[in-house]
This record gives C-alpha cells, structure tokens and sequence, in this order.
C-alpha cells in the first residue's frame, strides 16, 4: 500500500536527481503555465497546500520534488511557454528540461497535462516532439474537466487519438476542483511502481 497523503516536499532542483537526495523512482508533471499541475499534484497527495499554485501563469520556476511515503517523488515541473529548437534545447529552463530529461534513470513516468478546451499549442506539440525522441512512457491529462460536458470529452479524445495515432500513449481526463478520477490516477501511479518490483 502507498499512502498518498504521507507527503511532503523535498527540494527544489534544477537538474536531475544524481544524489543530492535520496534516490527513488520520479513521475514528472508538465505542461504549459496555468495547466494545474501544482493542483494536481496537491489533489494526489489530498492535501490542498502542498505544492505552491496560483492564477499567475510561470509560478512554479524549478523542479520541486515531493516525497510521497518514501516510495516515489512526484515532480512538479515549471511550466513551458518557450519554444523548444530541436533536440537541444536553448535558455535557462531549456536546459533544466535537457538535464532532466536526458538519461534520467530515475524517471519512471511522465505525465503531460493538457486543457482540453484547446487544440495543442506549439509549446506542447515541441515538447512531445522532444520527448518522443526518449524513451519514457507517457500519459496525457486533460485537466480541468469539470468545464467539459461529455460530448467536448468525446472530441476531445477523438482529435487526439488522430493526432497521436502512431504514438503508445494513454489518456486520462482529471479535475482537482472536482476531485474527478484522482483515485484512478493514484492507482495508475501504484501499478507503475509494482511493475519495477
Ligand atoms: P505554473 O506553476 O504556473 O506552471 O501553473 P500550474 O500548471 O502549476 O497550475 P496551478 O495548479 O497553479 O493552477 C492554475 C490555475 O488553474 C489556478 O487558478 C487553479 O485554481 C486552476 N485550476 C487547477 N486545476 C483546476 C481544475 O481541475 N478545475 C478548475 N476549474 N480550475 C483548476
Ligand atoms: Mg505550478
């Protein structure tokens, strides 16, 4: 059993984890500015203060590690909003993402959130370009679903799995406000980390 709520942050890093802290598997959360990542996050751990969140997009500037039960760190990633130039990237959070994301042995999830009221934006499309050429796994979040009825959901869905035709990629649909499909995502995080064992 994993305790969600048996969570507290750690450090803020710029880089990967290479020993500063104890080791332990990472899922990272991304996405563009003002997605709910933090609030997400927060939802997790059903805590409502745990990771900093705010309505000013760029509020989260590092990578904040919070320890959940001493099993895994769930990583809250600042959020994009810069263009990505090919496989290197440029710029000071550029090359916080380059960092973490090159050969990062400890990440054993990521998830991208995306508002499903929106076709994705360049930002989003350069990122998953940019980690397609990874090999780590991946889930989309639609986050915010509680200002979705069921038929935007439907296309939703619909225009992303066009989209994302070629690519193994699941999809979830979340609200922190709703606490909608949380307890799924706990279970989904569950079952990545009995897959290690
Ligand atoms: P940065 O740290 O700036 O990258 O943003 P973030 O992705 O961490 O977003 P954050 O969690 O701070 O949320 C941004 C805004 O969206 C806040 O005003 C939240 O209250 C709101 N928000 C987050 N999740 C939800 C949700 O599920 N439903 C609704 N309606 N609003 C949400
Ligand atoms: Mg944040």
């Amino acid at each position: 059993m994993i305790n969600f709520a048996n969570a507290n942050f750690v450090t803020s890093l710029t880089t990967k984890n290479t020993g500063s802290i104890p080791l332990l598997p990472e899922i990272v959360f991304i996405g563009r500015s003002n997605v709910g990542k933090s609030s997400l996050i927060n939802a997790l751990v059903t805590r409502k203060n745990m990771a900093y969140t705010s309505g000013k997009p760029g509020f989260t500037k590092l990578l904040n590690f919070y320890n959940v039960d001493n099993r895994f760190y769930l990583v809250d990633a600042p959020g994009y909003g810069y263009a990505y130039k090919g496989k290197r990237l440029a710029g000071e959070f550029d090359a916080m993402m380059d960092s973490y994301f090159d050969n990062n042995e400890n990440l054993l999830h990521i998830f991208l959130l995306l508002d499903p009221r929106h076709k994705p934006s360049k930002d989003d499309l350069d990122f998953i370009n940019f980690i397609q050429e990874k090999e780590y796994r991946l889930t989309i979040v639609f986050t915010k679903s509680d200002k979705l009825n069921q038929k935007m959901k439907a296309e939703t869905l619909k225009m992303y799995r066009e989209y994302f035709a070629e690519a193994e990629i699941g999809y979830i649909f979340t609200s922190s406000l709703k606490k909608t499909n949380i307890t799924i995502l706990q279970d989904e995080i569950k079952q990545l980390l009995a897959e290690l064992i």
